[in-house]
């Protein structure tokens, strides 16, 4: 039998990458449920692997490995799987089926999109599996019916996303930043924390300003003043239903980062450091505070979804 993600000739693989938002801006809720979003999305070097082959019509099983694996559902409600169906429904009913193997290293309702990025990875993977003639701005609109994220993890770098957050414009972003991720030992339901932010801010705007202060650093490539502008709307409410996200941010900030951000909904916190050098230091601090379940050393703008050659 085959070992799951080993390199077989039978197995399409696919890499997808976590997202942190550099801006997050969010407005008054619309009748759909949704906010509307004005939004810097950065993909960062923290990885999952997506991995599909033929299975009969129909059919899509799917096992979870890696970090929190026993966090993630395996049946219907797998956002891989149903980007998967999705995709069969719309080119080829009762043609086709895939296993699916995910290899998880990007937190589980974290606020790095990783369900997204799942979903993101099983559109492309199944893409090729079964030879779809199939364009980037077709996946993309699949996507946006699986989850307003999904857009931007197969697209990935440094983009722009307003509407729902899956109205994409590539963002010019010079040079490459250096984050350490806080990683929480519990979850955040991201309906939860917006649904917060609806009871903390009976006012927020309908209409959203460009987060131009974002954009104007990263064209610059000067990681201070990048750090000087990070926001995230969503930050107060995801600190009011985990209290201790303020201890770790201002912990990071009094380390040397150059800027500090819940990581979308949370309860991930990114943090940005000056080089290389300084990002192993504030890891190591963190690390030893003993403050996180887990803490990464990453980059971005990196790639959204791409295929694994082998
Ligand atoms: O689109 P996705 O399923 O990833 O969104 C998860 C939840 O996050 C939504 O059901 C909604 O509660 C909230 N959300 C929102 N506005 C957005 C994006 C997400 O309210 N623009």
């Amino acid at each position: 039998m085959a070992t799951p993600l080993a390199p077989e000739a039978d197995w399409v693989r696919v890499r997808v990458s976590g997202k942190i938002n550099l801006a997050l801006r969010v407005g008054a809720v619309r009748p759909s449920g949704y906010h509307p979003l004005s939004t810097v999305f950065q993909s960062v070097s923290l990885f999952d692997e997506v991995a599909v082959r033929w299975a009969e019509p129909g059919r899509f099983p799917v096992t979870v490995v890696g970090d929190q694996a026993g966090l993630v559902p395996t049946d219907g409600s797998n956002l891989a799987v149903k980007a998967a169906k999705l995709l069969a429904d719309e080119y080829g009913p009762h043609r086709f089926g895939a296993e699916l193997v995910i290899r998880k290293t990007i937190p589980v309702a974290g606020g790095m999109a990783g369900g997204s990025a799942d979903a993101a990875g099983a559109l492309l993977a199944c893409s090729v599996l079964w030879d779809l003639d199939v364009s980037p701005d077709e996946l993309r609109e699949l996507g946006a019916r699986l989850g307003a994220d999904v857009p931007f993890q197969l697209m990935g770098g440094t983009a722009l996303g307003t509407g729902r957050g899956d109205e994409l414009v590539p963002v010019l972003s010079r040079g490459s930043y250096h984050w350490v991720l806080a990683l929480s030992a519990d979850e955040l339901s991201t309906p939860a924390v917006f649904g917060r932010f609806d009871e903390l801010n009976p006012d927020a705007p309908d209409e959203l300003a460009m987060p131009n202060e974002v954009m104007n650093a990263l064209v610059s490539g000067d990681a201070g003043a990048l750090g000087a502008v990070l926001v995230n709307d969503l930050a107060p409410a995801a600190q009011s239903l985990r209290p201790e996200l303020v201890r770790v941010l201002e912990f990071g900030r009094e380390a040397g980062a150059l800027g500090a951000i819940v990581s979308g909904a949370g309860p991930t916190c990114a943090f940005l450091a000056p080089n290389e050098a300084a990002a192993v230091d504030l890891s190591v601090r963190l690390s030893s505070e003993g403050m996180c379940r887990a803490v990464r050393r990453v980059t971005g703008p990196v790639p959204g979804a791409r295929l694994i050659t082998t």
